[in-house]
């Protein structure tokens, strides 16, 4: 049975919480909210305890986890902060930034994947916060969706994939962002951005100098980026380019598929410029289109064979929601 406890996100009750950072102690699996997505969290220095993340997930063993902690001293125990990851830390946490440090001993292999690196974040969602507090641990914790489907911006879309294969879900509501953090390996310099997300690297730039990962992804220096992610089961198509002939490509797009007996699903920013059966609005400003965009493709995934997204800027977040590993056309 999954437990699920609804908790106030402004003002998260302690003793609501202590329920699921007793299961977390136990070596249990607890979904719960992050300002980016919602986080299916276990003991992050017991290595049985995240074996059974990769196993709830499917996830590849191969694809390691970030550790989330409530206090930036936690960090000390579990990686080695050099000068860099000093500054990005004061600046950024708590926040939706994930920085890639050199381990220490006591963090499992299984949160690593053996790698001599690893992932840490300290998230801004007091409901988090709370509960790693209470757990007396680093949460180790992947995005909580079965691998390959978006991640969970809602309780809702855990219960759809997760029901039944772990413990308990912590209900907050819906998450702040909607994208998952923005990864940074602070070991080489410049720092090296693994993937683009919630915090924009603009904003990173006002501080260090940023490189981008152009390596071979059959050899990953970030395993997970040679996984797909977000992939909808249908397939996905993102038009982009001047709104007019956006607007017209995909009206002739959509034309073409359902003329085919396809089932076509649209996502776009103002619903006024299309008919069409299957539409759902993402909002209109980076920040609105990265809080909808996952709950949007899950809902048009159900009813579509197709789906035709309109793309946006890739500046500020547009730049982490067009690099979310869609498929461009
Ligand atoms: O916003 C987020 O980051 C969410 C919330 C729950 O915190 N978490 C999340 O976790 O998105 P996950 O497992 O879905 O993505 C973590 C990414 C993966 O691409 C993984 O490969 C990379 O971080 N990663 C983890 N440890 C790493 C390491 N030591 N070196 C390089 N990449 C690492
Ligand atoms: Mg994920």
């Amino acid at each position: 049975m999954t437990k699920i406890i609804k908790v106030d996100p402004d003002n998260p009750e302690e003793d609501k919480i202590k329920i699921p950072a007793k299961i977390i102690r136990k070596g249990g699996l607890v979904a719960f909210p992050t300002e980016t997505v919602y986080g299916l969290g276990a003991d992050g220095l017991s290595g049985s305890a995240v074996r059974k993340i990769f196993i709830a997930k499917n996830r590849p063993m191969d694809n390691p986890l970030i550790l989330h902690v409530s206090d930036p001293s936690m960090i000390y125990e579990i990686a080695e902060a050099n000068e860099i990851a000093e500054e990005l830390i004061e600046e950024f946490f708590p926040g939706p930034l994930t920085l890639v440090m050199r381990r220490k001993e006591v963090v499992p292999d299984e949160v690593t994947a053996g790698l001599d690196t690893v992932a840490v974040r300290m998230p801004s969602n007091k409901i988090a916060l709370k509960l790693i507090e209470l757990s007396g641990t680093p949460i180790s914790a992947p995005s909580a969706n079965i691998a390959g489907k978006p991640s969970p911006t809602k309780a809702e879309h855990v219960i759809e994939d997760l029901w039944g294969r772990i413990d308990c879900i912590v209900d907050g509501g819906e998450t702040e962002i909607g994208i998952e953090s923005t990864v940074v390996d602070v070991t080489t310099y410049p720092v090296e951005v693994l993937r683009p997300g919630g915090l924009e690297i603009e904003r990173l730039r006002e501080v260090v100098d940023v490189k981008f990962f152009k390596g071979d992804v059959s050899i990953p220096k970030s395993p997970g980026m040679k996984y797909r992610h977000y992939a909808p089961d249908a397939q996905l198509q993102v038009i982009y380019g001047k709104k007019d002939e956006v607007v017209k490509k995909i009206c002739e797009l959509y034309e073409k598929y359902t003329k085919k007996g396809l089932r076509v699903g649209l996502a776009v920013t103002d619903r006024k410029y299309y008919r069409a059966e299957v539409i759902e609005e993402m909002g209109k400003t980076p920040q609105e289109i990265a809080r909808n965009l996952f709950d949007v493709l899950r809902r048009l995934d159900k009813k579509s064979d197709i789906i035709i997204a309109e793309g946006i800027e890739e500046r500020g977040l547009g730049f982490a929601i067009m690099n979310l590993s869609l498929i461009h056309i």
